[in-house]
């Protein structure tokens, strides 16, 4: 294995003081091409397209939106409210704009709004190591596992939740064998994680979303380890569509299911999965493939991004607060209340 010592290369979002550089998420891997916000408005459009995407950086990234907006004198509510209405499922979103909301209504100014945008992200980045650490510990060594999504550097400050306990993992020797769904339709596991863990040297291979249920049936996984876009006061966990099918199948097949999230993609305000909102994108996302349309002209589809796995379906939720172990409304009281 030519693992990467450091395994933790990569920052998609990047702060340079009048102006946001984002790794351009849509054209990964065929180009790593950067661009620059220098508006909220081009930040929450990057929101928007996916440009920048995954649940604690798009917190991240709005935070930085707040900043500009501050630096040019235009008025904040306004820039909030839309910035907030970018994508409704990742609570990050909106847990790091009240955070910079909380900031300007005690009086902070533009300099103050930048400090406090950059300990966001830098706070991220801590939790996720701490994360790894905490979730790859759960895992026997030698141990083979499955991820959805993407939940890496891209997705996140760096090093990130799922991967970062994939990472810490493969670095303890717990993990050796990565299995990641592709992630139909917007290819993030085939596209985004393939490329993290291809660069970072670790053992992977890429399967379909159709696959894992036969994956599991021959005893080829020990664990199922996602990331997550919010978190009910119960533990019934948002996150990319697929997750609750690959959840349902590990329970059948004994395979145990990790959840790996910051607190800040904790919802206490809202009581269970039922109402969290899940987002429908366009059909189109779904009748082609890398632009090119694979459905006959007329179809039309059904796109809902995100599903939400029922507390029951997961064995472990890592924050950087600690494990909880078959979460329930009581020992999530316990931990967030
Ligand atoms: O639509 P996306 O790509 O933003 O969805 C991302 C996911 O569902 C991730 O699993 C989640 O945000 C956790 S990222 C650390």
């Amino acid at each position: 294995m030519n693992a990467n010592a450091s395994h933790d290369t990569i920052r998609a979002v990047q702060w340079h003081g009048d102006r946001l550089a984002l790794l351009d998420q849509r054209r990964l891997p065929g180009e790593e091409i950067w661009f620059d916000c220098r508006t909220a408005d081009e930040v929450t459009d990057a929101i928007r397209v996916l440009a920048v995407r995954g649940a604690p950086a798009i917190g991240i990234a709005a935070a930085w939106g707040v900043v500009l907006a501050a630096k040019s004198g235009v008025p904040l509510e306004p820039i909030l409210a839309t910035l907030r209405a970018a994508r409704p499922t990742a609570v990050n979103l909106m847990w790091a704009l009240d955070r910079m909301r909380s900031r300007i209504d005690a009086g902070a100014d533009a300099d103050a709004l930048e400090r406090e945008a950059q300990a966001i992200q830098d706070e991220d980045l801590a939790a996720n190591r701490l994360m790894g650490e905490l979730g790859a510990a759960l895992i026997e060594p030698g141990s083979h596992v499955l991820t959805h999504c993407n939940t890496g550097s891209l997705a996140t400050a760096g090093y990130g939740t799922a991967l970062g306990v994939i990472r810490a993992g493969v670095e303890a020797g717990r993990i050796t064998q990565v299995y990641a769904g592709e992630t139909r339709p917007w290819l993030q596991g085939a596209r985004l994680t393939m490329w993290e863990l291809v660069r970072d040297g670790i053992p992977a291979k890429l399967v379909a979303d159709s696959a894992a249920s036969h994956l599991m049936k021959h005893g080829e996984v020990k664990w199922v380890i996602v990331g997550a876009d919010r978190i009910a006061a119960n533990g019934d966990t948002a996150n990319k569509i697929g997750t609750y099918q690959l959840a349902i199948a590990a329970r059948h097949h004994g395979v145990k299911f990790m959840v790996v999230a910051p607190s800040t993609t904790v919802d206490m305000a809202t009581a269970n999965g039922d109402d969290i909102e899940i987002e429908l994108r366009e059909a189109t996302e779904l009748l082609s493939i890398g632009g090119k349309r694979t459905v006959i002209d007329g179809a039309d589809a059904w796109n809902p991004v995100f599903d939400v796995t029922p507390a029951d379906l997961i064995d472990a939720i890592v924050t950087e607060r600690g494990v909880i172990l078959r979460p329930d409304e009581s020992q999530m009281q316990a931990v967030f209340g």
